[in-house]
């Protein structure tokens, strides 16, 4: 087994608005390097649409194994239009697929919380979201995206069927439970487990699983169940009632872009997906902004490079175990946002439009 380097840290910037945003990224470690001394080593390489057209793969073996060795991986984003044509085995997003799969990256965690100074950016009324804060905990390399068989083939009457297979294992649902009643624990300790266990029998064993976990480890933890179609709209009606959401991963893939609007802009949520800790306590970690490569805006320096900077805080705390410079970049986030700083996606009446990089500069000025 590839040891894991403790301070690697290794950069996929990939398509579309990910090369700007994990620029800014950059900055935020080189900063991090120079006035703290901490010794991150920046690596950088290809991903997704960009490795394609360089290299014929989304992912090479080469950038494979440096991930392997990474402590933290910074992934922008991959995909666009572009790629369409290209065939599903070789597609931007098979290499975000392989990596969080052969990394064994089973814990995603998305916190979708709405800030003060943006309470007005969410389209919902500000008394449903001020103050909100919830985490969707999603499993990440089980399920329908990943199941076999599956694929696209001819049938008798000239038709074609598509194919995907939703499976779950008891220790795959019960790995990622225990993950969600952990972290719910240092929350507000509620846990609500979001299946379709009406209509899937997957999701039935998912719903006796963690009810029996939770019955084992951890009855101190408020569990509740609701169906992932109920917790959809319950998400527009009332938020606040979440604190910890565990679910599925393509219901945990719907849930999140959802939740996310909620706190006014997809450029404005981290992500972490964890692996498992080894024997000597070291764990294999991506963090991704969970906007996509928004095509539509990449190059003109306008995304919001919040998300990865929130992500990169992630990795401090998760990864990294700096917790102080964690709190101190969130910190600089906040401030820059307080002093009125706004890229276009949340840009509101008498506040002050600012790029990608000024948005960045801004909140290393604010470390200072
Ligand atoms: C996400 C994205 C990915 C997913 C895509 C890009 C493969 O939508 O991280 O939510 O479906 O998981
Ligand atoms: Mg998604």
């Amino acid at each position: 087994m590839i040891k894991v380097k403790k301070r690697r840290v290794l950069l996929l910037p990939g398509d579309g608005i990910g090369p700007e945003v994990i620029a800014e990224v950059k900055k935020v470690i080189n900063w991090f390097n120079d006035k703290k001394s901490l010794d991150f080593e920046i690596d950088e390489d290809l991903v997704g649409g960009i490795s394609f057209d360089k290299h014929g793969t989304p992912l090479t073996d080469e950038v494979f194994y440096k991930a392997l060795e990474s402590a933290v991986i910074m992934l922008g984003a991959v995909g666009g239009p572009k790629w369409d044509g290209v065939e599903f085995s070789k597609k931007p997003e098979r290499a975000l697929l392989k990596l969080r799969k052969e990394l064994k990256l089973f814990a995603n965690l998305r916190p979708a919380i709405c800030f003060e100074q943006l309470v007005n950016a969410s389209t919902l009324k500000p008394e449903i979201v001020s103050g909100l804060d919830i985490l969707i905990v999603r499993e990440l390399t089980g399920g329908v995206y990943f199941g076999e068989p599956r694929g696209i083939k001819p049938i008798e009457n000239g038709e074609r069927k598509g194919v995907n297979t939703h499976t779950y294992t008891s220790s795959e649902i019960i790995r990622v439970a225990r993950v969600a009643f952990d972290l719910a624990k240092k929350r507000s300790n509620r846990v609500i487990s979001c299946e379709k266990s009406n209509v899937m029998e997957a999701g039935q064993l998912w719903k006796e699983e963690v009810q029996s976990l939770h019955d084992k480890d951890y009855k101190e933890v408020e569990l509740s169940h609701m169906l992932a179609d109920n917790c959809a709209m319950q998400l527009v009606r009332n938020p606040k009632q979440f604190d910890v959401i565990l679910t599925d991963n393509l219901f945990g893939d719907m849930l999140s872009d959802e939740a996310s609007m909620l706190t006014g802009s997809l450029g404005l949520l981290p992500s972490a997906s964890l692996g498992a800790k080894n024997k000597d306590g070291e764990m294999r970690a991506m963090y991704e902004p969970i906007h996509g490569s928004a095509p539509d805006i990449a190059g003109k320096g306008v995304a919001n490079p919040i998300a990865s900077i929130l992500s990169f805080a992630m990795a401090l705390r998760y990864s990294l175990d700096l917790d102080k410079e964690a709190e101190a970049l969130e910190k600089a986030v906040q401030e820059a946002l307080n002093d009125g700083l706004r890229t276009k996606d949340i840009m509101s009446d008498k506040m002050k439009e600012v790029s990608t990089s000024q948005m960045g500069d801004a909140i290393i000025s604010k470390l200072q």
